[in-house]
């Protein structure tokens, strides 16, 4: 289905204004429906006889445009009458501001595109459309300018007037697609907790919670009066505004009063902060009543929720779904705030799992790993940004393009959609055969550049790339992803794929062994220099053991001494973690699946810098980058990589859910049809419990210590069966239905 209408851009030398298209006509008889379909190049909203067309924001969303742009289907009968005015303003959005680092090009909004139709039926039974073409006029706007990372100028004061016709152009545009994705909204409205006057003088409004979104400010001033709003994350050790680290970023809002009764609030952008410093206010008394916080995201279901006995674990938690609202708007991203915001992948891949839990994100994800399978690249290779960008969003590099496997398995594990599977299946074997493919050893992934184990913490102090081994972290995932594509490709019914990677598996995984392990111990491997560097680069570390123990790449009887010098590590750095974005998700549960369920709670209970605690601890209320974002003295980690509302760590919600409170789904049982309930008690937490909306229903499980006794909770829906490991107790396999333990 397409829209039937042109493309029609707007007149040349736009410069920065964001255009208006305009059309009158009118409707003279009774219309029984009208719908309008509606995509853009820049971000627009619509607007009939003044009112808005429907609830969204950041429309038509973001897709890789140079192949696809979505357009959305709006039911408008209500909001026509017999002379209508309908009104598309459009910014610069994500297709038209510089994404990406520095330098950012400057874009003006003369290319800005939209095609639109609204289909009216009268009662008499005629079909009338009226279509975006030449007879479209272009308007100036109140929005004199927008872009991405800087925000928008919005002069309410402005004259509008007429700047001649659109312009047909039909020349190399996307196809256009219906909306697949989640629509982004406004979800949550933040009250003001109070009002700052900094030691620099400056006026702060802190929102209590950092988040994404933007500030709506009520007020009557005089024309021409302004309004200057700066956004931040944080404030500094001296609790002055801190806006350093959004780098290029300006992510300012300056409005210029009507006179009347204005409501101010950005129309294309948003922004990532907790506090906003008043720069310009026509008032010397700022009552906070006039500021709300809106949370935007896109508009997923929440479906997961976790509550236990120990309040820094639950907030902790709210970080965790805070950092996915904060970066869920429309494409899953790094960060909301700084000069980037962009579709990391190996973000993605990292987080997904926890992702699922807390929301169902099917249609999110599938929208996004469409871009993911568009723009791979002939010999399978995954940008690690998209829809990419920039010059670092093209590098292909291992653990960021195993999105393609882990976010498509992970999927379909939760919701057991097949056709998704099935649609994602050639590029999952495309990015195994890419891996398969590089450098001269057949078996392994080895010389080329990598992210490594990205900001962890063995390799010095302000070092990006940690000192695991980037070759060993590149082989480790084609050999986990080539598991995962045998997985996929048994639950495909593909026989011949099964029997070919099963093959190839075996060699990579020989390979690996051979290459990164002697004596049962990761070690360098002389021959692979993946990244000339002066990092130092080192054999046994967190994370190269719980990449071996998570994947599968030791012996059974290697396990031991492996986890048993994985705890000694640990000891070794004060009881902390060293690991970075790929050693994190997994160190708890290579300690766990490997009898030290204690060592695992003693990481996730630990306060000490680094760990989830410490940033708990100094007040975070969303996930940081660094674990040291800023350290006990208040010592920012840079201005140049500094982001405090990350997810990727976010990823320990995988373990506290599927390990914790203990609820994990088979691989033979999708949408949670076969699972497995395995709690893990711990008396110094006294109770914790989770619960997760799936396709086939509510699955609850709890457990309280009560009198030296533990009281477990378990409800199953219908058509879950779960297999149950409570401690002490012999294994049993339980159906839907309510059931209560003593133990
Ligand atoms: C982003 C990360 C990303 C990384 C690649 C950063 O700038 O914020 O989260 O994955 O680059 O290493």
């Amino acid at each position: 289905m397409n829209i039937q209408a042109k493309w029609i851009k707007t007149v040349p030398n736009m410069g920065e204004m964001c255009p208006e298209f305009r059309k009158v006509f009118s409707a003279d008889k009774k219309i029984v429906k009208a719908e309008a379909c509606v995509t853009s190049l820049g971000i627009y909203h619509m607007y009939i006889n003044g009112a808005k067309v429907g609830d969204y924001v950041m429309t038509p969303g973001y897709t890789s445009y140079a192949t696809r742009v979505q357009f959305q289907r709006y039911d408008v009968t209500e909001l026509l009458c017999a002379n209508n005015t309908v009104s598309v303003v459009v910014g610069k959005g994500w297709m038209y501001s510089a994404l990406g680092t520095p330098p950012r090009p400057a874009v003006d909004c003369s290319n800005i595109a939209i095609k639109a139709s609204i289909e009216i039926t009268y009662e008499d039974g005629e079909v009338v459309v009226v279509a975006t073409d030449d007879s479209w006029e272009i308007y100036t706007s109140k929005v004199v300018f927008s872009e991405h990372y800087d925000g928008d100028t919005i002069d309410l004061s402005a004259d509008i007037v007429k700047l001649g016709n659109a312009i047909l152009d039909e020349e190399n545009k996307p196809a256009v697609i219906e909306q697949v994705g989640e629509f982004v909204a406004e979800r949550e409205r933040m009250i003001p907790t109070q009002l700052i006057i900094t030691p620099k003088g400056e006026k702060v409004i802190d929102f209590g919670q950092n988040f994404a979104g933007y500030v709506e400010v009520r007020i009557k001033g005089k024309k021409g009066d302004r309004v200057v709003i700066n956004h931040a994350e944080v404030l500094d050790k001296d609790g002055n505004f801190y806006n350093d680290n959004l780098r290029s970023a300006k992510c300012c809002m300056t409005y210029t009063l009507s006179g009347g009764e204005d409501l101010l609030k950005p129309m294309f952008t948003f922004q990532g902060f907790r506090y906003i410093r008043i720069d310009e206010y026509p008032f010397e008394e700022i009552d906070i009543n006039n500021f709300t916080g809106v949370a935007i995201y896109s508009d997923m279901t929440r479906t997961g929720h976790f509550v236990c006995g120990n309040d820094k674990l639950n907030r902790l938690y709210s970080n965790i779904v805070w950092g996915q609202r904060s970066n869920f708007i429309d494409i899953p991203t790094d960060c909301p705030q700084r000069d980037e915001r962009l579709g990391w992948t190996g973000d993605a891949q990292v987080f997904c799992r926890t992702a699922a839990i807390n929301y169902d994100v099917e249609k999110f994800f599938r929208k996004w790993l469409q871009d993911v399978a568009i723009e791979q690249t002939p010999e399978g290779g995954i940008h690690g940004v998209v829809p990419t960008c920039g010059v670092n969003g093209k590098r292909i590099a291992a653990a960021w393009g195993d999105c393609t496997t882990v976010c498509s398995w992970e999927m379909y594990k939760a919701y057991g959609d097949l056709e998704m599977l099935r649609a994602n299946y050639p590029m999952m074997k495309k990015w195994v055969e890419y891996m398969h493919g590089k450098g001269d050893e057949e078996f392994l992934w080895v010389g080329t550049y990598h992210y490594g184990d990205w900001l962890a913490m063995d390799a010095g102090y302000g070092v990006y790339i940690g000192a695991t081994q980037t070759d060993l972290i590149a082989s480790a995932f084609f050999a986990y992803s080539t598991a995962i594509l045998i997985k996929a490709a048994r639950t495909l019914g593909l026989d011949e794929d099964v029997a070919h990677y099963e093959e190839l598996y075996k060699n990579v995984r020989a390979a690996f062994r051979e290459a990164f392990m002697k004596d049962g111990m990761p070690v360098v491997y002389p021959k692979a220099d993946g990244l000339a560097t002066d990092r130092p680069v080192k054999g046994v570390t967190q994370t190269a053991i719980a990449l071996i123990l998570r994947f599968d790449l030791c012996e059974d009887n290697e396990r031991e001494a492996l986890v048993t010098r994985l705890v000694e590590l640990i000891k070794e750095h004060d009881g902390c973690m060293t690991t970075g974005f790929v050693g994190t998700p997994y160190i708890l549960h290579a300690l766990s699946d490997n009898g030290r369920t204690d060592a695992a709670y003693d990481l996730l209970l630990q306060e000490k810098n680094p760990s989830w605690l410490f940033s708990v601890n100094n007040g975070a209320t969303t996930v940081w980058e660094h674990w040291d974002s800023f350290d006990a003295n208040g010592k920012m980690w840079s201005t140049d990589m500094n982001s405090f509302n990350h997810y990727a760590y976010g990823a320990v919600f995988d373990w506290m859910f599927g390990n914790m409170v203990g609820i994990k789904i088979r691989d033979d049982g999708p949408a949670y049809s076969k699972i497995v309930i395995e709690p893990s008690p711990n008396e110094g937490i006294g109770f914790a419990e989770a619960s997760v909306d799936t396709r086939n229903g509510r699955v609850f499980t709890s457990w309280r210590y009560i009198d030296g006794r533990v009281r477990y909770e378990i409800e199953l829906p219908k058509n879950t069966e779960a297999i149950v490991r409570i401690p002490g107790m012999d294994e049993k396999v339980l159906k839907g239905g309510a059931y209560v333990i003593y133990k």
